[in-house]
């Protein structure tokens, strides 16, 4: 076996990791194990031995490479306070990340992380229908586990290419209530009925490519059901700042500072001028890492983390894509 006791990586991921600020965890990858074609899992220590910070299922974190920071779900065991895992998906064709893990995270390699952060905002629930596409199984699995060990009745369909492209098949097994689907040979998941089956009450979970995810949210709002249904995405097509767009204002509450947002900037940038750190992965309203205490004033929210109660309630912003709306002034908790 070959022994890495440091991740290499150069002046790119010194400053990714530097970009984690006070909440960087220095992790050693405690073992390495291929879950299906092309997915590794890693099972992550806290490299002085201390216990990790607690996650709760749906739980992520951004994980420092040369290519910027990656988010990735915790899929092991949340009550394990010594260890977390994540699984990665080698894409030879993506932006970097997950290729040079797969290069470079081997046993006794060290990564740096942020703490878990709390995307899918998972509830307890009696009965669930969860449905993954490929790594997105990630979420979807302690999710699942949660609510079995709870006593939910549960149906979760999982889908992948084909039988042996299913990661951690065997605890997807154990869970009553679960098919591993084949979508090679039988097709894609049967979206329209199982939603339409979806007894009341039931909580939806889907987590997949972006065309699983539109299908399942469009199907869901169709039938009625959308407030139930709970989604994570791996990638979004937002932007930012768009035509249109106006200057506003906000108070950074904590340091007393007035700061004016141009049209062409996004706040998120906007705050980093100032000094003001705030953690960020994907820059694009999905991930949840930028997420800012909103006092008042009512935002524009364009991310895709919220539910549309819960931007509602607005008591919280994503800066990387979210705005103040015309006329209103944001009062941050900064
Ligand atoms: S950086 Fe991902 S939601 Fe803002």
């Amino acid at each position: 076996m070959t022994t890495h006791t440091m991740v290499s990586g150069g002046r790119e991921l010194r400053s990714h990791i530097e970009s984690l600020g006070s909440e960087a965890v220095e992790l050693t990858v405690a073992a390495r194990h291929e879950e299906a074609a092309g997915i590794i899992s890693l099972t992550l220590r806290q490299a002085d031995g201390r216990d990790l910070p607690a996650w709760r299922p749906g739980g992520h974190i951004d994980i420092a490479t040369p290519a910027g920071l990656r988010q990735y779900s915790l899929c092991g065991d949340p009550s394990r306070a010594d260890e977390w895992m994540v699984a990665v998906l080698d894409e030879p064709d993506g932006r970097g990340g997950s290729r040079w893990i797969h290069e470079h995270a081997f046993e006794s390699s060290n990564l740096w992380a942020s703490s878990p952060r709390d995307t899918f905002r998972f509830s307890p629930a009696e009965s669930a229908l969860l449905i993954a596409g490929g790594i997105g199984i990630t979420p979807i699995l302690p999710i699942a586990e949660d609510l079995a060990k709870n006593g939910a009745r549960l149906r979760m369909l999982y889908t992948a290419r084909e039988a042996g492209a299913h990661a951690f098949s065997g605890r997807c097994r154990a869970l009553g209530g679960s098919e591993l689907w084949a979508s090679g040979s039988r097709g894609r998941i049967p979206l329209r009925q199982e939603l339409e089956a979806a007894a009341p009450g039931m909580a939806i979970y889907c987590c997949g490519p972006d065309s699983l995810v539109d299908e399942a949210t469009e199907l869901a709002n169709e039938l009625g059901i959308g407030d139930r249904l709970r989604v994570e995405r791996f990638s979004a097509d937002v932007e930012a700042v768009r035509a249109g767009d106006s200057a506003f204002s906000v108070t950074m509450r904590r340091s007393g500072k007035d700061i004016v947002v141009p049209a062409d900037v996004t706040l998120l940038e906007r705050l980093g001028e100032e000094g003001a750190f705030v953690v960020s992965s994907c820059h694009a309203g999905i991930c949840g890492s930028c997420e800012t205490p909103l006092l008042s004033g009512r935002a524009e929210h364009r991310d895709q983390v919220l539910t549309d109660e819960e931007k509602a309630v607005g008591d919280c912003i994503f800066p990387c894509v979210s705005r103040a709306l015309p006329g209103e002034h944001l009062v941050l908790d900064i």
